[in-house]
């Protein structure tokens, strides 16, 4: 279609109006419309559920929306979006799984699109090269182009993703939760990245719970509720707090949770050490307390956490739990201890992606972890695992549809929930938010309270300073697996907090 000579101004990147989309019970997208600007980065927040995730396979051609959409890409008209038009007209996605080829080199990753339709005698490596090198300079990035991607780390694999969707000619880039499994420098340099395509003219459309985040990178922010458009806002002038307020409809509370540990001593932690890994560990944890460990991405903490769940066996130190040295040699050593392991990996949780949500699903998880005769009935189970995906507040669709059809944040209050049925002592808590909305946060951490109350010890980890500044007693700055501050949160300030564990 020509564009009106008279207009100056660029077509918007995208222009979609009225977009529904209806999975058998759960409305997903009711009436939304939603706009990029040609070069823009713009964010899509709401609630775990909310839609965003089914809004970007729209546009991607993944689903079709119901009829009576209207679709404009970069000024042209369409009445349905198929995954190969949708990458004809520039748009990609980096998904989270990055659909990358770990065997293969970097170049050949960036630049494989070259390599189709040609068969493989004519394929110039110094051409493929070429064409890596290329993308990654238009990112401003040096990557080894003969690496093997598997051996890369995740946010060098994101940019290899980036760059490959530059080599297809991407002008609209989506990305869903890029920043979920970053450290906070490796996110900083992605934002780098974003900000690098917008000067070039490609548009980014951004999904992130993290509010901070989304301010700083979006000028434009797209809130959707219950799928629902909620309205779209300029960042300029916008606060976190606000923000959550339109994702959710009601506002939350800060205030510092933290208070004096009353309990007995439950676990206590004498100079563990795991080579490489971490290096004489000492804590004590109190029944009624929330202990926080904090610290970057690859400070030790997880593999702490696997040794005290009984994956891993430390090399010196001991484990003691009310007074009593532990010899963990399997995670079911651990869970007939009572101790319990929510880890930030939801997609390596044990969730049987396409078993059904109903209880047999959590159960079948459940008795694989307590064991066939184990030490709950599976009819308590049944009830304590319902009980809790209540007042988790799980959204279900139909206790009968696949657990891969809930949204992200709603598997991870799955795995909680099961976790909760084990009825533990000790609750490890390794990042339990990642992927969580600022509304299920905020469910998550009143829950923690809780359990603490009615006396369970928590270890709350989280590369989230404010996270543990709020919500934890005490809190532990873990850096090169060794433990080297502890802070009472009352007795110091957030910022002095966040200087010292992302300096
Ligand atoms: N294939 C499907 N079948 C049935 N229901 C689905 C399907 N895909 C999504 N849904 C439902 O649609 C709703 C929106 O899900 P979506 O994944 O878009 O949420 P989201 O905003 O991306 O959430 P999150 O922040 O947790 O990733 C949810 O209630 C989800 O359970
Ligand atoms: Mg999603």
């Amino acid at each position: 279609m020509p564009r009106d000579p008279a207009s100056a101004a660029p077509p918007d990147a995208l222009r979609l109006r009225g977009i529904r989309k209806v999975f058998g019970g759960v409305t997903a997208l009711d009436a939304v419309d939603f706009g990029v600007g040609a070069g823009e980065v713009h964010c899509l927040a709401g609630e775990n559920g909310s839609g965003k995730s089914t809004l970007i396979k729209i546009v991607t051609g993944v689903y079709q929306p119901d009829p009576g959409a209207g679709i404009e890409i970069f000024g042209q008209t369409h009445t349905q979006i198929t995954p190969t038009l949708a990458r004809k007209a520039g748009i990609a996605v980096i998904w989270q799984d990055l659909a990358l080829f770990p065997e293969m080199t970097v170049a050949e990753n960036i630049a494989f699109e070259t390599l189709l339709g040609n068969r493989p005698r004519w394929v110039s490596y110094a051409r493929l090269r070429d064409t890596a090198r290329a993308a990654l300079a238009r990112l401003d990035i040096d990557l080894d182009l003969e690496a093997r991607l598997g051996d890369l780390p995740i946010a060098q694999r994101q940019i290899v993703a980036i760059a490959r969707a530059l080599v297809s000619d991407a002008r609209l880039i989506f990305m869903d939760e890029p920043t979920a499994s970053l450290t906070q420098s490796e996110t900083d340099a992605l934002l780098a990245v974003v900000r690098t395509l917008s000067d070039r003219g490609v548009a980014v459309v951004f999904v992130s719970h993290r509010l901070a985040e989304v301010l700083e990178i979006a000028a434009r922010v797209t809130v959707l509720r219950d799928g629902r458009l909620v309205g779209v806002y300029p960042t300029e002038g916008m606060t976190q707090s606000r923000l959550s307020e339109l994702m959710t409809g009601t506002s939350f509370a800060q205030a510092v949770t933290a208070r004096d540990a009353a309990g007995p001593e439950v676990l206590r932690i004498e100079n563990l050490s795991r080579a490489g890994e971490y290096d004489d560990i000492s804590f004590t944890l109190h029944a009624g307390e929330v202990l926080g460990l904090t610290g970057l991405i690859g400070a030790g903490r997880t593999e702490l956490c696997h040794s005290l769940f009984g994956m891993t066996r430390p090399d010196r130190g001991r484990i003691l739990l009310n007074g009593e040295g532990l010899q963990l040699r399997s995670n079911r050593d651990a869970v007939a201890q009572g101790i319990a392991y929510v880890s930030e990996d939801r997609l390596a949780l044990g969730l049987i992606q396409p078993q059904s949500i109903a209880d047999n699903a959590v159960l079948s998880v459940l008795k694989r972890i307590s064991g066939a005769g184990g030490l709950l009935s599976a009819q308590k189970k049944e009830a304590t695992v319902s009980h809790w995906l209540r007042e988790l507040a799980v959204k279900i669709g139909l206790p009968e549809d696949p657990v891969s059809t809930l949204s992200g944040g709603n598997q991870q209050r799955v795995v909680l929930a099961k976790w909760l049925a084990t009825e533990p002592k000790v609750l490890l808590l390794d990042c339990p938010t990642v992927g969580v909305d600022v509304g299920a946060r905020a469910g998550i951490f009143r829950i923690v309270r809780q359990l603490a109350d009615r006396g369970l010890a928590i270890l709350l980890v989280s590369d989230e300073v404010p996270e543990v500044f709020l919500n934890a007693d005490r809190v532990l700055h873990m850096a090169g697996g060794r433990i080297i501050h502890q802070w009472d949160p009352r007795q110091t300030r957030l910022q002095d907090m966040e200087a010292a564990v992302y300096a």
